[in-house]
């Protein structure tokens, strides 16, 4: 389903209580300004426009005739990067749509091809800090995790309604959890006497089936399961899989297509992808090994530790 809208008309003030006010610093955004070369009317798709970090970058370089169309499925997001792009010389197309119909919404603008399409997957910091959205364990709120509110189903859904071998499957195939089953088991046996409607009620239930081995991890014990959760309930690989197919087309001859990926499902499909497309002549990949940042970002910025990101150029 692709759902669109043109960007909504707000203020700073509307920013403040849904997280989206707390500053998102681009990741890589250096590495990829090395790499990419774009002529001052070239034409970029940033299919995860966030808070427009990466895009005002690139759209410092483009002139009057240089286009950059910005997809966000977050309404919030679009807003921000209204702000944050709204001085470029260049034109800027915001819209409130999925990447997964990137094609069909860089057509409706009528651009046939484009010179650079950019993917920074995941989450803005403020969408995990905004207290409606339900993506943290660290703080209790309401378990939804929809990126896109015009999504059905929330994870609340997911977890109560779905069957136990199902459940223990989705764990282990998104969040790549060992553990999987004793945490179906749990949430099942939990759910008979109580729904579970929050995201700190589902923290201690996967504390509690995990029990001594989880404190012993490097990560919070709830990181797969919500991982998982987030992934099914937004459709992530899915999207990403459509997206990696659109571009092949959508790019001009020596286009650019680069993916900052923070966890190893989505690393992997992108890996498969350029590897499919080099395989055909279509790509040649730019980065052999994925590009990752620095200590000294990695310490400035937590977000990054687990980035990475891979180019290549469409023959
Ligand atoms: C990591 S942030 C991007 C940050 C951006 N590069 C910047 O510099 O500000 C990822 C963004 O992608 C959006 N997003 C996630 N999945 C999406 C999808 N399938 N289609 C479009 N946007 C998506 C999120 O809402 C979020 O705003």
């Amino acid at each position: 389903m692709c759902f669109t809208s043109r960007e909504p008309k707000i203020g700073f003030a509307d920013l403040e209580a849904d997280g989206s006010a707390i500053e998102h610093v681009p990741v890589l955004a250096n590495t990829l300004a090395e790499q990419i070369n774009l002529l001052p009317d070239g034409v970029m798709v940033d299919a995860t426009i966030g808070h427009g970090g990466h895009s005002f970058l690139f759209g410092e370089k483009l002139g009057p005739e240089g286009v950059i169309v910005g997809l966000d499925v977050d309404e919030n997001s679009i807003r921000r990067a209204q702000l944050k792009l709204k001085d470029l010389a260049c034109k800027v197309i915001l819209l409130n749509s999925n990447f997964s119909c990137i094609s069909e919404q860089v057509h409706k603008q009528g651009i046939e091809k484009v010179d650079f399409i950019l993917a920074d997957l995941g989450l803005c910091s403020g969408q995990l800090a905004d207290s409606q959205r339900g993506l943290s364990f660290l703080v209790d709120m309401p378990l939804d995790m929809r990126i896109d509110k015009r999504l059905k189903r929330t994870a609340a859904d997911i977890i109560n309604e779905t069957d136990e071998k199902t459940l223990a499957d989705l764990i282990y195939r998104f969040g790549e959890d060992r553990a999987s089953r004793r945490i179906a088991r749990f949430i099942v046996e939990h759910r008979r006497r109580q729904r579970i409607i929050t995201t700190g009620q589902l923290a201690a239930i996967v504390c509690r089936a995990l029990g001594r081995s989880g404190r012993k991890s490097r990560i919070h014990p709830a990181t797969r399961t919500f991982q998982a959760l987030r992934i099914a309930v937004n459709n992530e690989l899915e999207n990403l899989e459509k997206l990696l197919a659109s571009a092949p087309d959508l790019l001009n001859k020596n286009g650019y297509i680069a993916v900052i990926s923070y966890h190893s499902l989505e690393d992997r499909l992108v890996k498969l992808n350029f590897k499919e497309n080099q395989r055909q002549n279509t790509y040649n990949i730019i980065t052999k090994r994925p590009l990752v940042p620095s200590r000294e970002e990695i310490a400035a910025n937590r977000r990054a530790r687990s980035a990475k990101l891979r180019i290549a150029q469409r023959y």
